[in-house]
C-alpha cells in the first residue's frame, strides 16, 4: 500500500523569518532520527534547492534527503508522489499569499510559521494565519532567533495564548551555527552534533513529529 507521508508547510509572510533554514535544519534533524523526509522548494528563490545541491557534495552531510522544486499546477501532483514515498515532507513557501501558498497550506498537516517574538512578525503571519484557518489546517508557531527570557518574548508568548494559536514549547536562539550549517549544505546537527544548535533542532524534530503524528 502506498505510504501517506505527512506534510509540513513552513510558511510566513515575513522574509527573514527563518523559513528556508528551519526546511533544511528539520529535514535533517527528521532524517537522522529515522524519517524518510523530502523538502518540497516552491519559493522561485530556490535556496533550499541550492542548499540540496550543495549537500550533494558537503562531506558532513551523512544523510540523504529528496530536495524538488515545482510551483504552480504540478505542485500538487508533485506533492501527492512526495508524500507517497516518505515519512513526511517539508514545503518552504515563498513570503507571499498566492495560489502557490494555497495549495501548500490546503495539503498541510500542519502549517508551521516561523517567527521572531516581537509584534511586527506576527502581524506579518496574520495573511498565513487566515490563510490556514480558511483551509481548516492546523497551525504552530515557533520562535526563531528568540532570546532566552526577555519582557517582549513573554509579552508574545501570553498574546498568541490568549488568541487560541499553538506556540511550540522548543524555541530558536539566534546562532551563526545555523546560518554557517546552511552555507556548507548540511544541518547544525552535522556540523556539530553536540552543540546546543543540534540540541535545539533536534528537540524541534520531535515536537514537529510528534504533532504531526497526533
Ligand atoms: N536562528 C537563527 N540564527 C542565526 N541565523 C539565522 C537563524 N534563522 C535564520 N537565520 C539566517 O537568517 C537568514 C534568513 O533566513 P531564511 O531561512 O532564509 O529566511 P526566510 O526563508 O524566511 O526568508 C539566513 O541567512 C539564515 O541562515
Ligand atoms: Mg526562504
Amino acid at each position: 500500500m502506498a505510504k501517506t507521508g505527512k506534510v509540513v508547510a513552513i510558511a510566513q509572510q515575513k522574509g527573514g523569518s527563518g523559513k528556508t533554514m528551519l526546511a533544511a535544519q528539520l529535514a535533517v534533524a527528521l532524517a537522522e532520527s529515522g524519517t524518510s523526509v523530502a523538502v518540497l522548494d516552491i519559493d522561485p528563490q530556490g535556496s533550499l534547492t541550492i542548499w540540496a545541491k550543495l549537500r550533494d557534495s558537503a562531506p558532513k552531510a551523512a544523510t540523504s534527503i529528496t530536495c524538488s522544486a515545482t510551483s504552480g499546477w504540478r505542485l500538487t501532483s508533485e506533492l501527492d508522489k512526495l508524500r507517497a514515498a516518505h515519512d513526511i515532507v517539508l514545503i518552504d513557501t515563498p513570503p507571499v499569499i498566492d495560489s502557490d501558498a494555497r495549495r501548500a497550506i490546503r495539503a498541510a498537516d500542519l502549517v508551521l510559521i516561523p517567527l521572531n517574538p516581537s509584534p511586527p512578525d506576527l502581524w506579518a503571519a496574520e495573511g498565513t494565519l487566515k490563510l490556514a484557518a480558511q483551509e481548516k489546517r492546523p497551525v504552530a508557531l515557533v520562535f526563531n532567533r528568540a532570546p532566552a527570557a526577555s519582557r517582549l518574548r513573554k509579552r508574545m508568548e501570553a498574546e498568541i495564548t490568549a488568541r487560541g494559536l499553538f506556540l511550540l514549547e522548543t524555541a530558536l536562539a539566534n546562532r551563526a551555527g545555523y546560518a554557517n550549517a546552511f552555507a556548507d549544505g548540511v544541518g547544525v546537527t552535522e556540523a556539530g552534533p553536540t552543540t546546543q544548535a543540534a540540541e535545539e533542532i533536534r528537540a524541534l524534530a520531535n515536537a514537529v513529529k510528534s504533532r504531526v503524528e497526533e
